[in-house]
């Protein structure tokens, strides 16, 4: 497994795959690698030649009143996951190789950024968008592989790429989850056992709801039954939505003519959970 830390030597070992005749699968990563991560590794693994991850805790989409910092780290763990997962490249650029000196440029992506995470987190899916567009073009894969985790995220960033006309395909895996549902996250360790116990909850409402709607039942209201359930077992709510699938725009009935989805994020004691499940 090679790792690079440059551009230029990162330049070099991508053109040399691409000159075997080797389609690219880039899995862009902020590190502290879990299973969910490796899913994306092994679906790019699937789609295509040689699989490049990126691990860059990216400081442009953190807002100010979040801590870098605190993110978790762990370059040897990391490594040593990627190497068992068969990953052939490591890029993994110091902060000054992403962003130079006098870097002036952001990518704003509009439609799907509006609400929910685009409205928790200002600036976030600025910077999101900004170092994805510049992975795709650092690393030419001819496919970037993200997690349904991030519905929102992987929206915007199939919209940039569409957008902007770069040649890559997104390919989207299902969320990776704890065997008791909980969906896979690096914030999770910072759960409090107590609040371990109850953040599965958080799916079982959701499934409830996305159910309930499936079913025909009045969307205001199995949302409001849902936002309750939640703060009964603990939780501080911050949305529980039905949006369009690709828009992320707020739906107050259940639309017929495309896909649906069910997003959540809810606060358990200091960390913040995300999840999303589809509304047949
Ligand atoms: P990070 O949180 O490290 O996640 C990297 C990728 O792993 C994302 O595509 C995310 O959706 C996916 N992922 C995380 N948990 C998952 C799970 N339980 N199941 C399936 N996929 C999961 O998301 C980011 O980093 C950053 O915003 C990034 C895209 C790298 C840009 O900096």
């Amino acid at each position: 497994m090679l790792i690079c830390r440059d551009l230029p030597s990162l330049r070099t070992a991508t053109a040399a795959l691409r000159a075997a005749g080797k389609r690219l699968a880039l899995v862009p990563t902020m590190g502290a690698l879990h299973d969910g991560h490796l899913a994306l590794v092994a679906a790019g693994r699937q789609a295509a030649d040689a699989v490049v991850t990126s691990i860059f805790v990216n400081p442009l989409q953190f807002n100010p009143n979040e801590d870098l910092s605190r993110y978790p780290r762990d370059e040897e763990g990391d490594l040593a996951k990627l190497r068992s997962a068969r990953c052939d490249l490591v890029w993994m650029p110091p902060v000054e190789a992403m962003y130079p000196p006098g870097s002036a440029t952001v990518i704003e992506v509009a439609g799907p950024t509006h609400g929910w995470e685009g409205d928790a987190r200002p600036g976030h899916f600025r910077g999101v968008a900004t170092v994805c567009c510049k992975l795709f073009l650092q690393c030419q894969a001819d496919v970037a592989v993200f997690g349904e985790k991030d519905w929102q995220q992987l929206q915007v960033v199939t919209r940039m790429a569409t957008d902007l006309d770069i040649p890559i395909g997104i390919l989207p895996v299902a969320t990776v989850r704890e065997a008791d549902g909980l969906a896979m996250s690096s914030r999770n360790r910072f759960l409090s056992p107590e609040d371990r116990a109850t953040a599965p909850v958080l799916l079982r409402v959701m499934t409830q709801a996305a159910a309930a709607i499936a079913a025909g039942s009045d969307v205001a209201a199995a949302l409001g039954e849902g936002v309750q359930a939640l703060r009964d077992h603990g939780f501080a709510p911050d949305y529980l939505a039905l949006v369009e699938a690709e828009t992320l725009k707020s739906l107050t009935a259940r639309r017929v003519d495309g896909p649906m989805r069910l997003v959540a994020a809810a606060r358990l004691g200091t960390v913040r959970l995300l999840d999303n499940v589809p509304v047949d």
